[in-house]
């Protein structure tokens, strides 16, 4: 007798989320998500954004899925993203063929011309995409820190420097948001994102269930919010970094890293195992900062672009 395989793709329901982060995450420990974080992704709904998850069910089990949309924050117009990821043990049955194509059709109708998304630095990934008529561009690293072994010594804080806690700005977070726009527009990488709205930014950023306030780092240099490094975590031991970042005036004064230091240093004293982060290959500076915090690569990815239609 010959076993048949079935293939579903088909919507998100809440009950997948467990399965969807397993597969996201299988292989890929330095990837840090909860299924909280995904049911609250697919419930919120950004203005001209169509956040879409779809699942690839293969003989009745979810074994991956695809999250897309339309990119928000930017003045650029036709784009969009797709991301995601099968289990190891259910690839190269098609599942991500039908995951990729749902989401080009969902975007293709939205005016999205050109799919990015990033394809891991492994050989079965590279060949999928180019097979699907990607074309590889910037290249991004993956690095960790084990966060019980010891963290540098912290340096003397400059006079007038202060490290707080992100619960300071729990109910209005805007003073961050001004520094999180004002970096933004800096960070490397192809869509640049310079119409960032704060209503959006409170919803997609500051809202997250994931986002740790307490262990979220603000450097405020003579009263004024001047640096942050965002903590999530997955209330399982590890720390992701949503975003390090530093306002145009203030840079170049070590505020990011002291920002992050005692971020790490609060997130370890609470128990947390291991911090994650990922850097543009370009980006000299979080790289160096990262080095001297003590992170190692662990892996990589590849920025992928497809047109569509062409
Ligand atoms: C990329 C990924 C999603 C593919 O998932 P999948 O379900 O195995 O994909 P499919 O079965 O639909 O298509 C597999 C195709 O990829 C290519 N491919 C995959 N592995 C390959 C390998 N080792 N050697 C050569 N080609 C390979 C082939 O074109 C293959 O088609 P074929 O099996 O008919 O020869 C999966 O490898 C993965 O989860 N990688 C990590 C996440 C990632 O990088 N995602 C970005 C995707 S753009």
């Amino acid at each position: 007798m010959t076993s048949k395989t079935s293939l579903t793709i088909r919507d998100f329901r809440p009950d997948d989320a467990e399965a969807a982060v397993a597969a996201h995450r299988a292989g890929r420990e330095h990837l840090v998500m909860t299924a909280e974080n995904l049911v609250w992704m697919n419930d919120r709904q950004l203005p001209g954004e169509h956040f879409r998850t779809f699942v690839a069910e293969l003989d009745g089990r979810v074994v991956g899925s695809v999250r897309c949309a339309v990119a928000v924050g930017t003045t650029t117009v036709g784009v969009g993203y797709a991301n995601g990821s099968v289990l190891p043990e259910a690839r190269r049955r098609g599942a991500f063929t039908g995951l990729l194509a749902a989401a080009e059709r969902h975007l293709a109708e939205r005016g999205v011309t050109e799919v990015h998304g990033w394809v891991d630095d492994a050989p079965g990934s590279l060949a999928f995409a180019a097979a699907r008529g990607f074309v590889i561009g910037r290249q991004g690293y993956f690095s960790g820190r084990d966060l019980t072994l010891p963290l540098p010594q912290a340096p003397v804080l400059p006079a007038g420097v202060e490290l707080r806690p992100g619960t300071d700005w729990a109910d209005d977070p805007l003073p961050l948001f001004v520094i999180d726009e004002d970096a933004s527009r800096d960070e490397p990488g192809e869509v640049v994102l310079d119409a960032t709205e704060y209503e959006d930014w409170r919803q997609g950023v500051w809202n997250r269930p994931d986002l740790d306030q307490a262990l979220t780092t603000v450097a405020v240099v003579e009263g004024e919010p001047a640096a942050f490094t965002i903590a999530q975590t997955d209330g399982r031991g590890l720390y992701w970094s949503g975003f390090t970042a530093c306002r145009r005036q203030f840079r170049g004064r070590g505020l990011s890293k002291l920002a992050k230091l005692e971020s790490l240093r609060l997130a370890a004293a609470a128990g947390v195992r291991h911090a994650y982060t990922a850097n543009d290959a370009t980006n000299a500076p979080m790289l160096a900062i990262n080095a001297w915090l003590g992170y190692e690569r662990c892996a990589g990815e590849f920025k992928g672009i497809k047109r569509l239609g062409a």
